[in-house]
């Protein structure tokens, strides 16, 4: 399949392994883009050697495009930055601030640069940078979050800039694949998919409580301290979410809760720390393959898409699900 975003970024199928910080590794980004997709690996909150380490490792695992995701508002944000350049990843994402100060010497080393963006307004002034494409990516998703809903974040994005749209949050099948397209996306990018796959090096105490979760099971803390985070209901999150409620007095406290959070629970401490995770969380139900989640939802988004209007209503009368194996 070709989208503008499968060619721009040397891929054959439009999914991209969203970043999520210390745990996308070469391990989980080697396998997706193994599978024909695109994998991110999660620079925020790393190390410089660590990132060396992982590109390396990532490039043993496949010789197809792999990217890398800049936390820009990490302190050693511009070292990273420096560090992908050198070393030629084929895409770099960027979230939280502005990259500008980068754009140059990534686009000198021939990198994609795939923003992040949660407005219009910010997808617009991505695209005068120079932006390639943007990831327009809804409050439904894992982790830091935006306001607008993918519903209406990803075709208001469409409408106010021309370079390719990737939408992300709420997509964990073929189904989300395909409204996403129907919005005017060119590609996807899935966050909490991914966290359960075989590849994924996270704890197996985190993929459980994401296997066992509904859609109902998450909640965002931090919307008024302006550093809003979707994660799932645990000990942790019930209590920050609660301590929140009188912010003038727990701000302490609650800045020393969150040192460290998700590093506890990327370790399997899942009542302590911060389980980030999306909507879905409720969608995913069992374990795969990285290559078996790019497969089936290619297969299904394809299958809805062939159908007429007519033909989807009737598919959905019977509950079919355009699965395969
Ligand atoms: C555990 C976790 C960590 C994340 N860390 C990052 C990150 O470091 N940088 C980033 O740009 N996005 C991060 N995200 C967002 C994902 O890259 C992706 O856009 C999002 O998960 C998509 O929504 P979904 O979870 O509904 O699939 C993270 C998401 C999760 C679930």
């Amino acid at each position: 399949m070709e989208t503008r975003v499968t060619k721009l970024l040397g891929i054959e199928a439009p999914i991209i392994q969203g970043s999520m910080a210390r745990i996308a590794d070469a391990s989980l980004a080697g396998a997706v883009s193994a599978a024909g997709g695109l994998g991110i690996i999660a620079c925020g909150g790393a190390t410089e050697e660590w990132v060396r380490d992982q590109v390396a490792k990532a490039r043993q695992i496949t010789d197809r495009p792999i990217g890398a995701n800049v936390m820009l508002m990490d302190p050693n944000a511009a070292e990273i930055a420096a560090v992908l350049a050198e070393l030629r990843v084929d895409v770099v994402t960027t979230g939280a601030g502005s990259p500008a100060p980068y754009m140059e010497m990534w686009k000198e080393a021939g990198i994609k640069v795939v923003p992040v963006v949660a407005s219009p307004v910010l997808a617009k002034r991505m695209e005068r940078l120079g932006a390639d494409a943007v990831v327009a990516e809804g409050t439904e998703s894992g982790g830091h979050v935006g306001e607008l809903t993918t519903m209406a974040l990803v075709p208001a994005v469409c409408d106010a800039v021309s370079i390719p749209v990737i939408s992300a949050g709420g997509i964990a099948d073929g189904r989300g694949m395909l409204a996403a397209f129907a919005l005017g996306a060119e590609g996807v990018q899935c966050g909490t998919r991914f966290l359960t796959v075989e590849e994924c090096t996270v704890a197996d105490a985190y993929k459980e409580r994401i296997l066992k979760a509904k859609v109902s099971d998450t909640i965002v803390t931090g919307r008024d301290s302006g550093h809003p985070v979707r994660s799932l209901k645990n000990k942790f999150s019930r209590k920050a979410k609660q301590l929140e409620g009188d912010l003038a007095a727990n701000g302490e406290e609650i800045e020393q809760m969150w040192l460290g959070a998700l590093r506890r629970a990327v370790a399997g401490d899942v009542d302590n720390g911060d389980m980030m995770a999306g909507q879905v969380a409720g969608l995913v139900n069992e374990r795969k393959t990285a290559a078996c989640v790019v497969r089936e939802m290619m297969a299904e988004a394809e299958a809805l898409g062939g159908l007429s209007l007519a033909g989807l209503a009737q598919a959905n009368a019977q509950r079919t699900r355009m699965t395969v194996e």
